[in-house]
């Protein structure tokens, strides 16, 4: 009897200090909802990396860790992006993940968020001024660094002298697109500055919009009376929409373009001798160490890791997971199908059977 009343004391007790354990953590909301992550794509279609990596590796590492998630698709609408971000936000999720379309509509939806104490995460793209918790991308400088050397070796293998040059850059709102083209110009501009090559043309495609990237890139080759002896092309997708034009004007195959995302487009492209490389990045670790964040966030923990990036608008420095970019040309398409980014069935279609056995792919 003693006994019994002490255990049912002692439970009491154990209830009390739980519910004030309860009541003080009411200040942090990570620790007393249930962790639910969400995440916002912008689009599926100025890359296929969106709907066909990263939604499939996020939710591979959520579930792997048996987290809560939503994954939504903006499909490149600003308004629907914000609208989405609403939804998450009264729908409970304890940890926002997104890839802005631009910082401007991407630091509403991080503000909104930290007004909610919601913790955040920017996800391959930085938003300016925004001050999410953590970046998590690739050295995007590297990735441009790539494809400028890559231009540079396919020019110089096929033996081009003073090639005219075309620069069809990615989204003029898209931090990265900034850093692509860094990258991409710390190679070609001393070579400009030399007089080896010449840049033919500049442009950058708004919302990185393939088929306006092509209608730009035919007004390139028009301008410049189809003198044009190499394309920087940002991605596969803008890669692609010039390989098209080129394709019209029976100069594809002759006229090297870079690209970036290995999509299984961009590999045939360069498969069929029409795209000189792509530029791979291993969306699964960059989906794995988002996830890995954003969980331990959700938990009301703050990870540390090893890099920052400098907001170049706030002037902060925002603690950062920062990938290695590969280049990858005809020789190495291989890496990517043995890294399980793009299967064999994708990319060795009956066209392309014959060519995947020659490089390699089995
Ligand atoms: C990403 C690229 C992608 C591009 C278009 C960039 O921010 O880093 O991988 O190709 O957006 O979606």
């Amino acid at each position: 009897m003693r006994k019994g009343i002490l255990a049912l004391t002692m439970t009491g007790m154990l209830a009390v200090t739980g519910l004030a354990a309860c009541a003080e953590d009411t200040t942090d909301p990570a620790a007393t909802k249930t962790p639910k992550i969400g995440v916002i794509l912008p689009d599926s279609k100025s890359s296929a990396r969106w709907e066909t990596a990263d939604r499939k590796y996020l939710e591979a590492a959520f579930k792997a860790a048996g987290v809560k998630y939503d994954i939504q698709n903006a499909q490149g609408d600003k308004t629907q992006f914000q609208s989405i971000a609403d939804q998450m936000i009264t729908g409970g999720v304890t940890v926002l993940v997104i890839v802005n379309l631009d910082s401007g509509t991407g630091k509403a939806v991080l503000d909104k968020a930290k007004a909610q104490g919601i913790p955040t995460i920017d996800y391959d793209r930085l938003t300016l001024g925004g001050g999410a918790e953590y970046y998590v991308s690739f050295d995007n400088v590297a990735v441009g660094r790539l494809q400028g050397e890559g231009l540079v070796k396919c020019l110089t293998d096929k033996g081009v002298k003073n090639p005219a040059i075309a620069q069809l850059n990615g989204s003029p709102t898209d931090n990265n697109a900034t850093l692509f083209k860094q990258g991409g110009v710390s190679v070609l501009q001393p070579k400009y500055d030399a007089k080896e090559y010449t840049l033919a043309a500049d442009q950058a495609v708004p919302d990185w919009d393939n088929a306006q990237g092509g209608v730009i890139f035919q007004q390139m080759l028009t301008k410049a009376n189809g003198k044009i002896d190499g394309v920087l092309a940002a991605n596969d997708g803008l890669g692609n929409a010039a390989i098209s034009v080129l394709k019209t004007n029976k100069l594809n195959g002759k006229v090297p373009v870079t690209g970036q995302d290995a999509t299984a487009q961009g590999l045939q492209n360069i498969l069929a001798g029409d795209q000189c490389m792509t530029v791979y990045k291993a969306v699964k670790k960059e989906a794995d160490a988002t996830a890995e964040l954003a969980i331990a966030l959700a938990k009301g923990e703050k990870k540390q890791v090893s890099q920052t990036t400098k907001d170049s608008e706030s002037g902060k420095d925002v603690p950062s997971v920062l990938l290695e970019p590969q280049a990858i040309y005809l020789e190495n398409v291989k890496d990517v199908v043995s890294d399980g980014y793009v299967t064999k069935e994708e990319l060795c279609t009956a066209d392309f059977a014959a060519k995947c056995t020659a490089a390699g792919i089995s």
